[in-house]
């Protein structure tokens, strides 16, 4: 298995990591439209939704745990001339609360248990008014079930972008029990196929919007 600093050397290159998602552009518009000022890109990779958040006026915080992801952050929000304050750790290099929490694909990347340790990390940055959105892989997802299996529903995904990536998969059922500190605003699917080095891969994976209890 590759660390993240290792996938960011050669995922830098790749156009997808630099593509906003679309369903965070219209995620932005509505955040905008409720007056919404600060967040947190939790796990924000090279960054290409604190650039947008940024671009758009927003107050914006990035962590990350690999160094390479960070610096090319830096160095992305310093060619658009934007301030963004970029942190190279985990949730416990913050104290703040945000207006919104956003982690894209990122806090199932181990165990459930890691899973919940991070959610309840979250909640304790977050106000009342505060919105977290995140994603997670369904059981559906084509990924699910190949790999060495470390514990139920948990694999060294053998189908993952980067082959040996440790994945938690959920239903809908485990989703709402990780949830019990959040209201659950929106739960969406999202489904597609897409090209894994030349084999077409199933994808079908949770987008979740909640607030704070
Ligand atoms: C699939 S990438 C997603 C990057 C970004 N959110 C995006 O959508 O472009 C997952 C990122 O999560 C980070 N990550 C993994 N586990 C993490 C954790 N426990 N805390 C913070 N970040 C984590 C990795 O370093 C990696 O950059």
């Amino acid at each position: 298995m590759s660390t993240w600093n290792e996938q960011w050397e050669v995922e830098q290159h790749s156009e997808y990591w630099k593509t906003p998602d679309v369903d965070i552009c219209s995620f932005l518009k509505e955040m905008q439209a409720s007056g919404k000022q600060t967040i947190l890109d939790y796990g924000c990779g090279i960054g290409r939704h604190s650039i947008l958040f940024a671009k758009n006026g927003f107050k914006v915080t990035a962590i990350d745990p690999s160094e390479k992801a960070i610096q090319y952050l830096r160095k992305w929000a310093e060619k658009e001339n934007l301030n963004i304050d970029c942190i190279c750790g985990d949730i416990s290099n913050t104290e703040t609360r945000f207006d919104i929490i956003l982690c894209f694909n990122v806090l199932y990347h181990g165990t459930r248990r890691s899973m919940q340790s991070l959610l309840n990390k979250i909640n304790h940055r977050m106000d009342s008014g505060s919105i977290l959105y995140f994603t997670c892989p369904t059981h559906d997802d084509g990924k699910y079930g190949y790999g060495k299996e470390l514990e139920s529903h948990t694999f060294l995904s053998s189908k993952s972008i980067h082959p040996g990536d440790l994945h938690y998969f959920l239903n809908r059922k485990d989703l709402l029990e990780l949830l019990t500190q959040f209201n659950v605003l929106e739960i969406k699917r999202d489904e597609h196929f897409w090209d894994n080095n030349g084999s077409e891969e199933f994808s079908s994976y949770w987008k979740i919007k909640c607030n704070k209890k």
